[in-house]
Order: structure tokens, then sequence, then C-alpha cells
């Protein structure tokens, strides 16, 4: 399990490290070697079953789901992730109750003390159903769920069940895809310059503050409808030394003007969005993009880019780990989302960055003149040689 270095992580107990490490090495464990051996077990065995039956091979994701749901592999592997995923947030449960009070007076004077960037919340804000009515990835409470006045706990909660979840491959700062996505632009594109630059759904900012140490003369935005992970973004912001501006905020209807951005990023956010809410969003993406800027969301890769097997192994967590929208986003085709929201079809862009924590500066700098594919075993998951798949369009 990798330990968080800023002024916020939670003090552990020798045992509270123990049960977190234990948890990180079982999920890794499904992840990898289950992950391994249920592919073997439907390459040797279902897959020529599948083919004997139905004189064909599986057309999608869905197919394979049906065909594999009643074996013992399958069931065992799908049972112990999803004890593995509650025992994430089950591990960071005791040393978080014991210093909630604690925490929320060091966040307080962070944000007081130190005046970097900014906190706008929005009294009476509203937060879409789609966030408060699910507890997402079995994440207790969800991103808004408020325990007190001032409260950062689902904050909290999210930055050290990350680092358990991870199992290490976000790197030190859980910003992995922030350093490899922003640290690659910069080197593709030297000649732009980006002066605002915003991300939707940034939760805490441990992402968006990468954008502010590639590009430090930028003044970059946070959006997100979770209060409490705005006030400890905010103040886990502070702690490291970056100006980001964090705002209260729906991605369906900014509050900016019309072409205030010449970056607008995101990561891991819009398979959390219902599909309509979707279309509203690359809607005011265009919107507040400025002629010449660039969209760019990092996501996992969709449903047509990849094998049938593969399609049915990303879409696990919609059917097992309350990701209810995750699947619908992943069936759609990122370049018609893109040309519905007024996008050129000729300024669509695609990546699959190599993560720079992973294969280190070499292999990722030399991604940068390359157009990698989508590979199906690596594209987007948490597990041996990760690459974050990544799409967009510019202005
Ligand atoms: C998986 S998290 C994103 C994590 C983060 N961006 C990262 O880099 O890992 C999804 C976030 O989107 C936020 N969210 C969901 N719907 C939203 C909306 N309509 N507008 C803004 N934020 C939203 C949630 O509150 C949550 O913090």
């Amino acid at each position: 399990m990798l330990e968080l270095k800023h002024d916020l992580k939670l003090a552990k107990t020798r045992d509270e490290k123990a049960r977190m490490n234990f948890v990180s090495g079982l999920r890794s464990y499904v992840l990898n070697d289950m992950a391994n051996g249920m592919r073997t077990v439907w390459d040797a065995q279902l897959e020529p079953d599948f083919r004997r039956a139905r004189r064909r091979g599986p057309k999608d994701g869905a197919d394979v789901h049906r065909a594999i749901k009643p074996n013992e592999y399958f069931k065992f592997y799908s049972s112990l992730r999803v004890t593995a995923q509650d025992l994430v947030w089950q591990s960071v449960f005791p040393p978080l109750d014991r210093q909630r009070d604690e925490l929320k007076r060091k966040a307080g004077e962070l944000q007081r003390r130190t005046r970097l960037g900014s906190l706008t919340l929005q009294p009476g804000f509203e937060v879409p159903r789609t966030v408060s009515a699910i507890d997402v990835h079995m994440m207790a409470g969800n991103y808004d769920g408020e325990y007190d006045t001032d409260d950062v706990t689902a904050g909290a909660l999210y930055d050290n069940g990350l680092a358990v979840f991870s199992f290490g491959l976000m790197g030190q700062n859980l910003d992995d895809i922030g350093q490899s996505i922003a640290g690659f632009i910069r080197r593709k594109y030297p000649d732009f310059r980006p002066r605002q630059i915003l991300d939707l759904g940034c939760t805490i900012g441990h992402n968006t503050g990468a954008w502010k140490d590639h590009y430090p003369q930028a003044e970059v935005h946070g959006i997100d409808v979770a209060a409490p992970c705005l006030r400890y973004g905010h103040a886990r912001a502070q702690a490291q030394g970056r100006a980001v501006h964090f705002h209260q905020m729906n991605a369906e209807k900014l509050d900016f003007p019309d072409a205030s951005f010449d970056v607008v990023f995101s990561s891991m956010f819009l398979h959390e969005v219902p599909r309509k809410g979707i279309e509203k969003v690359f809607a005011e993406v265009h919107r507040v993009l400025k002629p010449g800027g660039l969209m760019l969301h990092m996501e996992l890769p969709p449903n047509s880019q990849l094998s049938p097997y593969d399609a049915f192994y990303l879409d696990w967590d919609s059917f097992y780990n309350n990701e209810p929208f995750y699947k619908p986003f992943r069936d759609l085709k990122p370049e018609v989302l893109c040309r519905r929201a007024g996008f050129k079809p000729q300024n669509y862009v695609q990546f699959v960055i190599p993560s720079i924590g992973w294969y280190g500066e070499g292999v990722w700098s030399e991604a940068v003149n390359r157009q990698d594919e989508v590979d199906s075993d690596k594209t987007g998951r948490l597990t041996d040689g990760v690459r974050w798949y990544c799409f967009g369009a510019w202005k």
C-alpha cells in the first residue's frame, strides 16, 4: 500500500497499516493473477464451447458475460473482487473515524493560512441524484455525504481509499493520470501554451494539480458537485503548494462564460455520468472552450475498440460495483460524441499514453512521437503495464 506524503494524511496504527497492505495485495492478486486465470478458462473451455453451441464466436461483451456467468471461476473471481472493494473502504474507516475532527481542523487551518487558489461552494447547491442517490463503487456516503459542517470526510475517504485501491499504480501523489497526460500534451504540442485550464469532476483535485505542475503560468480550475471533496481537495492542494481554484458546479451547466478555457480536461469522470448528462457536458465544454482550445477526457476505452472478452472484462463494474453508467458510457462512440457537440471530425484526437510512473520517462516520452493503439490487455486497467486512454478534440 502506498503511503500518502501530504499534511492531511491519516496517522495509522501498525495493525491498520497491515490491514490496508493486505487489502492492496488482495486486489492486486484478484486483478492480475485471478484475472489471468479467468481468461485462461475462457480461452481454453468456455469460448470453444460457445462456438460449438452457436456456430459463431461471441459478438460483444454481453455475449461473453452471459456465457461466463454460470462458471465457478467467474463467480469466485467476482465474489472476491466485490469483497476486496468493500474492504478498501472498510480499511480506511477506523483511522478516519478517529481523526475526523483533527482532519477538519487541519483542513480549515490550511485554507486560512495559505492563500493559494480558492474554494467556492454554493449554499443550497443541488447535488444531482446520479451522485446523491448511490454509493458509487461501493464508497459509503459517496462523494457528497456530509456528517458535520465544513466536513471533509468523503475527500479523505477517497484519497486514502484510492491509495489502497490502486496498489501503488497511481504514484506517490495518486496523480499518475494527470502527470502522464499533462506532460504528454506539453511535449507533443510545445507551441500550445494554455492560460486557463479546467478539470471536470475533479473530486479531490489529485489529477488537477498535475496541470499546474506542467503549466505553472496557467490558471487552473477544478469543478465538482461534492462539497466535502472540494474542501479536502483545496486544503490538499494548499498543503502541496499548488494554486488551484475549486468550485462547486455541475458540469452539465457550467457557470463560466463562453470561450473562457484553453484546455478542458476530465479523468475517470464521464463513466459516472448518465447518457443524457454526457451530451450536456459535451455541449458545455464546446461552449466554454476558446477557439483553438483542447478538450481531453481520460477514460476507459470504448467497447467498440475492444475484443468481446475485454469489453466484458471492463464492463464488470457496471454489474457488480455500483457503477450504473459505466457500460452505457463505454457503449458510446467517442468520435460521435465530439461531432454531435460541434467539434469538427478532422479535429478529433485519441491517445494511448503509457503511465509515466510504471514505464518511466524513456518509454513515456517515446510515445509522444507515436500513435499507440488501444491494447486490450493494458489500456485503462489497473494492472501490469497500465496505459491511459484519452480522447477529445481541438475547437
Ligand atoms: C471517479 S470521480 C473522478 C475522479 C478524478 N477526476 C480522477 O482524476 O480520478 C467522479 C467525480 O465526478 C463528480 N461528478 C459526478 N457528476 C458530476 C456532475 N454532473 N458535475 C460535476 N461533477 C460531477 C463526482 O462527485 C466525483 O467526484
